[in-house]
């Protein structure tokens, strides 16, 4: 068993690691590194804490074997097109987790404090187990809302109902007042102190409630925000859960997430253009949001994969804009090949990458990444898009709403004023998906009836697929 002092130690040296972890996760390069240390960080501090005297291994190692054969299977299975929604089901047990350990800790002062007759509380302890049960109550039902709209499971459109945000208020408002009334500590005898266990429960139901409640009213297509602002609460809620049990790491680790989750949630409104009540309280993507956008005219311009390798053929510069529909087809590994050969053949290329394309953050970096394309070739709307004139092909693919012109011209589209990425600006866009259907936002694009777009209709990766065999060809 380690002493006291010998813990605090590899707590720090814990904390240290999450610490210099998380920063390395800011650049491709270092991120693997970053990972790996933080998860020797993790090890440190697991071992430290199962070498604490007196523990009951029991438990602890039937929850390690069925928590880590459930997460390992999980891992292994999960497909990349799924990695959001998996995601989202882990924020929601940690989120469970913190109510649950408040809970007992609570369970157990309360069956000591009745069996003594000595009051067991204190204020500080019980607001803890508060903040830890309402916010990880309502970080788990929000998460397997935001899981089922992410799956499928559930319509992805905003439900909302007449009332519901002042009804949201009201739920917020009863939780913290009885959150108030839970943490005062008083005689045995005092009202307050007898209601402890039913003032819990109000505190419990209500966060659950929210949680679900908060989370339907928001459209599928804000749900990595969500699911990036419900990381922070577990991670709030677990730094309350530190604080119930005293344990130094879990404070540190528990504020990290909450604020590295917060820090995500800012950059995607940032680069949506909208704030975060709007992404919370507007009902994003139902048919009461924003204008219906004006009605697109014209017609697309289908063109098949031959001529489409003519036109590649002849151009000195690509740059190809990858979606979501990219990571559905799995077309990352022909994509590169795609890019290789343009190379080879004297062409510039490069990936432009909208900080929200695809369903979580950075998806499609990951995607190239695992692809091996050079990290040198990805750039940024703001590289692109002052250049994007002089670019003879943009390759438009998977990608919807993140280059729907509709954002920058038509001040009635319910995504006027996200940037987007000017493919419409480039000599010619080729647009690779299957239909002329919308993106997640659920609105038309105007970007295929341009002149100088070209739809490649078709799976992603067939289209591309076919293009490679034409270069190999050629
Ligand atoms: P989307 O606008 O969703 O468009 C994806 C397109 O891919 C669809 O229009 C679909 O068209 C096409 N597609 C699907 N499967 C395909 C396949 N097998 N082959 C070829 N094409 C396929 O995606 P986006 O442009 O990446 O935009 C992301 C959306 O998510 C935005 O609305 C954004 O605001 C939202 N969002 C994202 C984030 C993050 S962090 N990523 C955060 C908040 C919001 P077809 O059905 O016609 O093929």
């Amino acid at each position: 068993m380690l002493s006291p002092f010998l813990i605090d130690i590899a707590y720090i040296a814990a904390a240290v690691l999450f610490v210099f972890g998380l920063k390395m996760l800011s650049k491709a390069d270092t991120a693997q590194r970053g990972n790996q240390l933080s998860s020797m960080g993790m090890l440190i501090a697991l071992v430290a804490t199962l070498l604490y005297g007196g523990l009951d291994y029991t438990y602890i190692v039937a929850g390690l074997v069925i928590g880590g054969g459930v997460g390992l299977f999980a891992a292994k299975t999960v497909a990349m097109t799924g990695m959001p929604e998996m995601v989202a089901l882990f924020n929601g047990t940690g989120g469970i987790a913190s109510l649950l350990v408040g809970w007992a800790e609570f369970h157990q002062t309360f069956v000591e404090t009745t069996n003594s007759g000595v009051v067991g509380y204190s204020s500080f302890t019980l607001g803890s187990i508060f903040l830890a049960s309402l916010i990880g109550g309502l970080t788990f039902t929000g998460s397997i809302v935001a899981w089922g709209k992410l799956s499928g499971k559930m319509p992805g459109r905003p439900m909302l109902f007449p009332g519901q945000q002042a009804f949201n208020v009201l739920l917020l408002l009863v939780a913290v007042g009885a959150g108030i009334a839970f943490s005062m500590v008083g005689d045995l005898a005092d009202p307050l102190m007898t209601a402890k266990y039913d003032i819990f429960l109000v505190v419990v139901a209500t966060g659950l409630l929210l949680g679900i409640l908060a989370v339907i009213g928001i459209g599928g297509a804000d749900m990595p925000v969500v699911i990036a602002l419900l990381n922070s609460y577990s991670g709030l809620a677990a730094c309350a859960t530190g604080f119930i049990i005293v344990n130094k790491v879990l404070i540190v680790s528990g504020a990290l997430v909450g604020a590295s989750g917060l820090i995500l949630t800012t950059i995607m409104c940032k680069a949506m253009n909208r704030s975060l009540s709007n992404v919370l309280f507007s009902g994003f993507g139902s048919t009461t949001s924003g204008g219906p956008g004006k009605k697109n005219e014209g017609e697309a311009k289908v063109i098949n994969a031959e001529d489409a390798f003519l036109v590649l053929e002849a151009a000195s510069s690509v740059v190809i804009v990858p979606g979501y529909g990219m990571a559905v087809a799995q077309a990352q590994h022909a994509v590169r090949e795609l890019g290789d050969m343009l190379e080879e053949n004297g062409c510039e290329v490069k990936y432009a990458i909208h900080p929200v394309a695809g369903r979580m953050p950075g998806h499609m970096n990951v995607l190239l990444a695992e692809a091996n394309v050079p990290y040198e070739q990805l750039v940024e709307p703001d590289d692109v898009n002052p250049i994007i004139e002089t670019v003879d092909v943009c390759m438009v693919i998977g990608a919807n709403d993140v280059v729907n012109p509709a954002a920058r011209e038509d001040d009635t589209s319910p995504i006027y004023g996200m940037p987007i990425i000017d493919v419409d600006k480039a000599r010619t866009t080729f647009v690779l998906k299957r239909s002329l259907g919308a993106g997640y936002a659920g609105i038309g694009n105007p970007l295929f009836f341009r002149d100088n777009t070209r739809m490649l209709l078709g799976d992603a990766k067939d289209s591309v697929s076919t293009l490679v065999a034409e270069f190999k060809q050629d």
